[in-house]
């Protein structure tokens, strides 16, 4: 199946998963992300702010703020379809923008170096064991995700909904370390 195909099954699946269940099973996978070890040793963490039917972070956002994390989230720039990592330290810093978004507020952008940052946890409307990852279409994490250091780590998040067997995958595709679902954690399996 195409991808523009897959992303309509997908996006249609998960939007159906009650807004409980996904409540539950995002908190589940958020208590994972902050049990692993990687979390532990970072000091800057990446992380996209939900929104619709996405893997809840907001607490998580919070959660990583007390335990003394810095956090940077997407800026997200139409004109290039560029991601722009900006640090915040506090929800209050976000306001809606496109299509009710939350992000941080452009005239007052605290951007932080690509290469700072330690852990990227990255949204998808569906992943695969390979680490494979389907998005919305756009390309803006396969554009972001190649201007982090080598040694960082990145994880997509989903619900155990959005894992399929094989996804189909381009040359610009960037597959990431492993998948995190409520059922726990997969590593990429490098063909
Ligand atoms: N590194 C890149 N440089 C330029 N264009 C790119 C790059 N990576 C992807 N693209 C373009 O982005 C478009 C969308 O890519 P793709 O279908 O993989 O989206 P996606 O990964 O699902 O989206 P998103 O990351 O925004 O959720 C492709 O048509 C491709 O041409
Ligand atoms: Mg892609």
């Amino acid at each position: 199946m195409n991808k523009s195909d897959l992303r309509k099954i997908m996006a249609n699946k998960r939007s159906r998963i009650p807004i409980k269940i996904r409540t539950s099973k995002s908190e589940i996978i958020m208590n994972k992300l902050r049990s692993l070890q990687i979390y532990n040793d970072s000091k800057l963490i990446f992380v996209y702010v939900s929104f619709r039917s996405e893997v809840e972070t907001h607490s998580f956002i919070n959660q990583a703020l007390k335990d003394g994390k810095r956090i940077a989230v997407p800026l997200t720039i139409s004109e290039g379809k560029l991601l722009l990592p900006c640090e915040i330290y506090s929800l209050d810093d976000l306001a809606p923008r496109t299509l009710g978004i939350l992000e941080p507020d452009k005239d007052n952008i605290k951007e932080v170096n690509s290469k700072d940052i330690d852990l990227a946890v990255v949204p998808g409307l569906a992943f695969d064991p390979s680490g494979n990852r389907l998005g919305f279409g756009a390309g803006y994490y396969d554009r972001f995700l190649p201007s982090l250091r080598k040694g960082a780590i990145t994880i997509g998040v989903c619900f155990d909904e959005q894992l399929v067997e094989q996804l189909p995958v381009e040359d610009f595709d960037v597959p990431l370390d492993a998948v995190l679902t409520n059922l726990g954690l997969i590593q990429s399996e490098k063909p």
